[in-house]
């Protein structure tokens, strides 16, 4: 036995309070040996329940061990993500852009150009892995093939890859990179019924510069894509939405108004947009109206698209006749009319003819009334800096207080078609098959008989009648490249008219249909 074995027993289980046994130990002898034998320092204090105990046990010990580390562990990524998070605050910059906002599109369009990722940096930090697709498909048929050659159409499409959902990395430029995160918004929707969505640029805050390049080569190219094009849009719902994709602009030259009208419109127009400081000096809302009437089919809508691709502008167009159009709707879509487009309100005479009748079934069709018109236009939600094109078949209807200055500006007839018009349209059509103008001549001599451009009243057999340029474009459409045939069915233009029914002989008696 070493004798060192009963001495260094330091701990006796068996004392309740070994604070005190340590006091009353030379009283003890049995006690007093080893106690005096022991140094006091190497006597650990014993725990109240015991717990010293626990602590030595490896199991228990290491259990705490764990446990630490744990707690260690969670507080340190807790200080890592605030941490984290000051730094983002102090060292990013984030952008939102919301799907309402027109720059949404033009940015997506612009992270989905092809850049150089030189680097292996920057290879593997720009890959794309979540890409959408939208596609837009056009028939080309060649250009004047006859009707029988249509199956040889082709169907183009383009194919526009864009980032998808979640997050990406693009690289702006060496050095620079912008980390984009598109994602949807909760389950909210759009007014168009989409759902919604953002998209979040985040870049350094010494890069911050940046994004003023981020956005103005976004909007170069958004107009990059509409170059040559006419964007219309419709109102959808509550915001303006593009009515399909946007259209090749159409030639001033290629709508023929009478003589000197085309001119005058758009001279007053140009000049009106020559005079913005003007209308600012004195005060006065920077807006000008104008009015074309006239029958169907006179070329309206047509010059009002085409003024806009001559100007540079995108159409807002609404039609008054539409179903669901509301005094409020339209005064709300007039207070946010898409930048530098001219307001189309076709068909004005359809909301001051109405008086919001309601079907027996309840059904109130047309709801735009003449003050909501009116309210719209120059109102105090009225917007400034517009251009606004009124359109009617019917000036007979109008409300005076529509046409009066500062709703509408200038009142123009668009009307039949006159010997000028016809002949202006035939050298469109034929002017390098009828060099000598002899067809020319003949066509509108028969026009002449036929009595089309209102007769002249000298022969009494030559009825009045008029023709529309619509139809005059229709006859020249089936009749491509053929100017005898145009003048062989010139009685074509002769506008259909109906026969009245035979009202019922009287006492009948009218059954119910
Ligand atoms: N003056 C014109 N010059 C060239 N084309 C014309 C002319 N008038 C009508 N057209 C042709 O006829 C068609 C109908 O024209 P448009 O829709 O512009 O007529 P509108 O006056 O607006 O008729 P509506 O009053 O019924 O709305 C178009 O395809 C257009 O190209
Ligand atoms: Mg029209």
């Amino acid at each position: 036995m070493s004798p060192t074995t009963p001495t260094t027993t330091t701990i006796n289980p068996a004392l309740p309070f070994p604070a005190a046994a340590s006091a009353t130990a030379p009283t003890s002898p049995a006690l007093a040996t080893p106690a005096a034998a022991s140094p006091p320092t190497a006597t650990p204090t014993p725990s109240i329940l015991g717990l010293d105990a626990l602590f030595t046990n490896p199991v228990f010990a290491g259990g705490i061990g764990l446990a630490g580390l744990g707690a260690a562990a969670a507080f340190g990524r807790r200080a890592l993500i605030s941490g984290g998070a000051l730094l983002r605050r102090q060292l990013l910059v984030n952008i939102e852009i919301s799907k309402r906002d027109p720059s949404y599109n033009w940015v997506l369009a612009w992270l989905a150009q092809p850049r150089d990722n030189t680097g292996v940096l920057a290879q593997r930090l720009t890959r794309l892995r979540n890409l959408s697709i939208t596609t837009a498909t056009k028939s080309l048929s060649p250009r004047g093939a006859a009707p029988e050659e249509a199956g040889a159409a082709k169907i183009h499409a383009d194919f526009r890859v864009q980032p998808g959902f979640g997050k990406h990395i693009v690289r702006h430029a060496p050095g620079v990179y912008i980390a984009v995160n598109r994602e949807k918004a909760g389950t909210a929707t759009t007014a168009t019924g989409e759902p919604h969505e953002t998209l979040t640029l985040t870049l350094l805050w010494m890069h911050r510069h940046v994004l003023g390049d981020v956005f103005t080569q976004a909007h170069a190219l958004a107009q990059s894509f509409q170059q040559g094009k006419t964007v219309v849009y419709t109102a959808r719902k509550m915001e303006w939405a593009v009515l399909g994709k946007p259209r090749l602009k159409r030639p001033l030259g290629s709508v023929v108004l009478d003589e000197g009208v085309a001119e005058g419109l758009v001279g007053d127009v140009k000049e009106f947009l020559k005079a913005q400081q003007w209308y600012t000096d004195r005060g006065v809302p920077y807006r000008r109206g104008y009015l074309l009437y006239g029958p169907p089919g006179t070329g309206k809508t047509s010059f009002i698209q085409a003024l806009a691709g001559e100007l540079d502008y995108s159409v807002a167009m609404i039609n008054l006749s539409e179903v669901g159009m509301t005094d409020d709707l339209l005064a709300q879509l007039l207070t946010q009319l898409p930048e530098k487009s001219i307001l189309l309100l076709e068909d004005v005479d359809a909301a001051l003819v109405n008086r919001r009748q309601r079907d027996p079934d309840g059904y109130s069709g047309r709801t735009v009334t003449a003050s909501g018109l009116l309210n719209a236009l120059d109102g105090l939600a009225a917007g400034e800096d517009r251009i606004a094109f009124l359109t009617t078949n019917h000036i007979d209807r109008l409300d005076p207080a529509l046409i009066r200055p500062g709703r509408v500006d200038m009142m123009v007839r668009i009307g039949e078609a006159t010997r000028y018009q016809a002949a202006q349209m035939w050298d469109r059509y034929y002017g390098d098959i009828d060099e000598d103008r002899s067809g020319r001549k003949r066509f509108l001599q028969r026009l002449d008989e036929l009595g089309l451009f209102n007769g002249d009243g000298r022969d009494p057999n030559v009825p009045k009648r008029h023709t529309s340029t619509a139809a005059i474009q229709g006859l020249f459409q089936f009749n491509k490249g053929d100017m005898e045939g145009a003048i062989k069915t010139a009685e074509a233009l002769i506008p259909r008219t109906f026969e009245p029914e035979e009202p019922p002989a009287e006492g009948t008696i009218k059954a119910p249909a």
